[in-house]
């Protein structure tokens, strides 16, 4: 019996020095010390020996077991460990490792300017107002005093949608809106997205931004609008610059005048953008028309007002120097980087 134990507890510790897994250390276990174990079955015979050999026997029995059991333990434990130190040595990361840059996005040029622009027009008590993209030919036109037939419709290459609405041409809707939502005294602009059917050149797109802006009041003349548009020329450009002011014709405004902007790319000497001519077209702007007023329910014996359609997208090229209007839309990010 006493040999029988010895070998019992060699193979065991044998089997356990062999066990590198978990599993292994298991079948272990349950090779010696389960129900049919080889150590619980050899202490099934306990019973058969004789009664004085007996409690010898037990003595070494529960040694063996103790052994055994505590081995199994320790065999586990060195196992856990070390799988978990591997664990960890697999996920260790080298933290002096120069991490990968996340690329920030930045702000366009265009809503650049358009908040400061909103803020400069707040700051003089004008409200930001918001119109649809998608017009009908009434707000686009017809209210403008721009009557179907009317040659001055040519001005204005529109893209039509087969419902009969259209791409608003430009942002003066939004002045017939504000006259139907809020009564004057009004101070508005509303900054957006137009759409002409055009043929694309350096300055020329078929979608660009202007800001569109309404005074109506008792007692505003030219030389309200005037002030005004000085005002925020100098507040944009953070500097005085040249102007010169042109009859113009626009069947919303009466009289109506186109403010040229002494070309800032080229200092006034002319390249592709002034079209050589040293100006730029910036501040088409007027006195509203009656007929507008009367568009929107209010009555031009006793108000008037002042409206122009800031060319958003030239004044970004002006502010930055950019020489082609199609870089706006190319989604080149060499380019809008340059503006983070
Ligand atoms: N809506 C005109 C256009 O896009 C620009 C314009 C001209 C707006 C004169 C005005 C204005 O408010 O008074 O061609």
């Amino acid at each position: 019996m006493e040999k029988r134990i010895e070998e019992l507890r060699a193979a065991a510790s044998r089997a356990l020095d062999a066990a590198s897994t978990l599993d292994d250390v298991e079948n272990a276990r349950v090779r010696y010390l389960g129900k049919n174990g080889e150590i619980t079955q050899l202490m099934k015979g306990l019973k058969d020996l004789p009664a004085e050999e007996k409690p010898k026997a037990g003595q070494l029995f529960n040694r063996l077991k103790n052994e055994v059991d505590a081995a199994i333990k320790e065999r586990k434990a060195t196992l856990e460990s070390s799988q978990l130190d591997s664990a960890l040595a697999a996920d260790a990361f080298d933290v002096t490792e120069p991490g990968v840059r996340v690329g920030f996005g930045s702000v366009h040029p265009i809503e650049q300017t358009r908040r400061r622009l909103e803020d400069i027009f707040t700051s003089m008590g004008f409200m930001v107002l918001d119109g649809p993209e998608i017009e009908s030919d009434y707000y686009n036109f017809e209210a403008l005093n721009i009557p179907a037939h009317h040659p001055a419709r040519d001005m204005q290459d529109t893209f039509w949608l087969e419902d009969g609405d259209l791409l608003r041409t430009h942002t003066s809707p939004v002045q017939i809106r504000a006259m139907e939502t809020y009564r004057p005294p009004i101070r508005a602009i509303a900054p957006g997205r137009v759409f002409r059917y055009e043929v694309t050149d350096a300055s020329h797109e078929n979608t660009f931004h202007q800001l569109e802006g309404l005074v109506i009041d008792r007692d505003i003349s030219v030389a309200n609008l005037i002030f005004a548009m000085k005002t925020l020329l100098r507040e944009i450009f953070e500097r005085d610059v040249e102007i010169r002011l042109r009859p113009g014709y626009f069947p919303f405004v009466e009289p109506g005048f186109e403010l040229d902007l002494s070309c800032l790319i080229c200092d006034g000497g002319g390249c592709k953008v002034c079209k050589q001519s040293g100006w730029v077209e910036l501040l088409p702007c007027g006195m509203v028309h009656p007929n507008v007023l009367r568009s929107g329910k209010i009555d031009p014996e006793e108000y008037s007002g002042f409206a122009f359609g800031l060319g958003l997208t030239r004044l970004v090229m002006m502010r930055y120097g950019i020489d082609d209007i199609r870089q706006f839309l190319a989604g080149d990010l060499r380019f809008l980087r340059q503006f983070a």
